[in-house]
């Protein structure tokens, strides 16, 4: 959304050229100023507001609860530089409405992509507002779909592939899922396929790493209309995968499908940092439990500490136990960041269908978790209202409304 502009406060002079910079590099129209009345004024015109505050009478957390105690500036997203690393500071923004938090030193591309990531959302609940038009060209939808966790037996296989199912029910045979769990990944097990050919096959084939039509050829097709590039047959296989590889194969794959999927599993390696690097959207799913929350606080603080491009996430809470002890805003105060789609818990449903090899969005498809989980589909690829199903009651009054593709 190159045209969109940018409003930023800023308070310290010598810090302007690391906010504005980035933004005006990427195309974006960015205003400055000083003054927080004068940002407070002004935010209306505005697609995206940014506070970046150092120490003064007014501090950011009490301009950023100002701009969402106004009513008009509902619509406006608010992203909030944290001056320090602590997590408090972090925790307060939110607490005052923020929508994110970038915290100080920053790389610019994460700056970016938190930017990106926010218009996005933002463009996205005014295009489900039914009493609003859109105009103007929408978010690109994206095509490269990554699902990770810092830990293992989340869901991230189970997302990774009702995801890719449900993309393929509308698009049969121009959606790709990459097991790229090097270790041990199951997405043939969870679709009941026998592959012949794994992911390590074609990494030994350089020609078919570049070939769109020879790289088919290592794919195998499920009913659904889906495609798998499956994951090694062992650990031992998997291990001569190179992040070059990786890159080679997603770009190639990128021009012959129409949607790549991905799970990447839960092993933080050079091959899974480049999966994460390539892809345009990345699904994380997390359970409400406090180890695997530490667990993705550490990531999240790795991944800024090597200036990753991966900051663009959507996490998914997956409702993985019958009772739980955290509520959403524990959660997100754990995380520091705010949860995007939400799985709910079925005590029979995932387990049957990873027994059976048959996705809940097919073999369940009106249930909640597959209605979830078309919905999380569609916000992956940008396109949030089309994971409306046909038992959704708005879906005649918003699909009037809807962006042509
Ligand atoms: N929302 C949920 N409710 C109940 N069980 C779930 C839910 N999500 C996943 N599961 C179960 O959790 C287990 C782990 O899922 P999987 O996708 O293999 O995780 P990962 O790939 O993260 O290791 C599976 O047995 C699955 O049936
Ligand atoms: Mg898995």
């Amino acid at each position: 959304m190159p045209s969109s502009t940018i409003l930023v406060l800023e308070t310290n002079q010598a810090a302007i050229a690391a906010v504005e910079g980035p933004l005006t590099g990427m195309g974006y129209q960015v205003a400055v100023t000083a003054d927080p009345d004068d940002a407070v004024r002004r935010a209306a015109d505005f697609a995206l507001v940014i506070l970046d505050v150092g120490l003064g009478p007014r501090t950011g957390v009490d301009i950023c609860r100002e701009i969402r105690g106004t009513a008009a500036l509902s619509a406006i997203p608010v992203l909030c530089v944290s001056q320090s690393t602590d997590v408090e500071e972090r925790v307060r923004y939110l607490e005052a409405g923020a929508d994110d938090v970038v915290v100080k030193p920053f790389d610019p591309r994460e700056l970016e992509a938190r930017v990106e990531a926010l218009l996005v959302r933002f463009q996205r609940s005014r295009d489900l507002a039914p009493l609003v038009h859109a105009d103007g060209e929408g978010p690109a939808r994206r095509s490269i779909i990554a699902c990770f966790s810092p830990k293992g037996g989340v869901g991230t296989t189970m997302i990774a592939v009702s995801v890719a199912t449900s993309l393929a029910a509308q698009a049969p045979g121009r959606v790709l899922l990459v097991d790229f769990d090097l270790q041990f990944g199951q997405v043939a097990t969870h679709l009941n396929l026998k592959p012949q050919l794994t992911v390590a096959d074609l990494a030994r084939d350089d020609q078919s790493l570049r070939e769109p039509d020879l790289l088919r050829t290592y794919t195998i097709k499920h009913d659904s209309g889906l495609e798998v590039l499956a994951a090694p047959g062992t650990p031992e296989s998997g291990r001569a995968i190179t992040p070059e590889h990786v890159n080679l194969s997603l770009s190639t794959a990128r021009t012959t499908y129409g949607t790549v999927v991905i799970d990447a599993g839960s092993e933080l390696d050079e091959r899974s940092l480049a999966v994460l690097e390539r892809a345009e959207a990345v699904l994380v799913p997390i359970v409400p439990e406090i180890g695997a929350l530490k667990a993705l606080h550490s990531l999240l603080e790795y991944l800024t500490e090597v200036g990753s491009a991966a900051a663009a996430a959507t996490f998914v809470l997956n409702h993985l136990f019958a009772r739980e002890m955290l509520s959403m805003k524990q959660i997100e105060a754990a995380i520091g960041t705010k949860i995007e789609a939400e799985i709910p818990y079925d005590p029979g449903l995932y387990l049957k269908a990873i027994n059976e090899g048959i996705p809940i969005v097919r073999s369940a498809p009106t249930s909640p978790p597959a209605r979830a989980l078309a919905r999380l589909a569609a916000i992956a690829i940008g396109r949030p209202d089309e994971g409306a199903t046909s038992r959704d009651e708005h879906r005649g009054r918003l699909g009037a409304f809807r962006r042509r593709g």
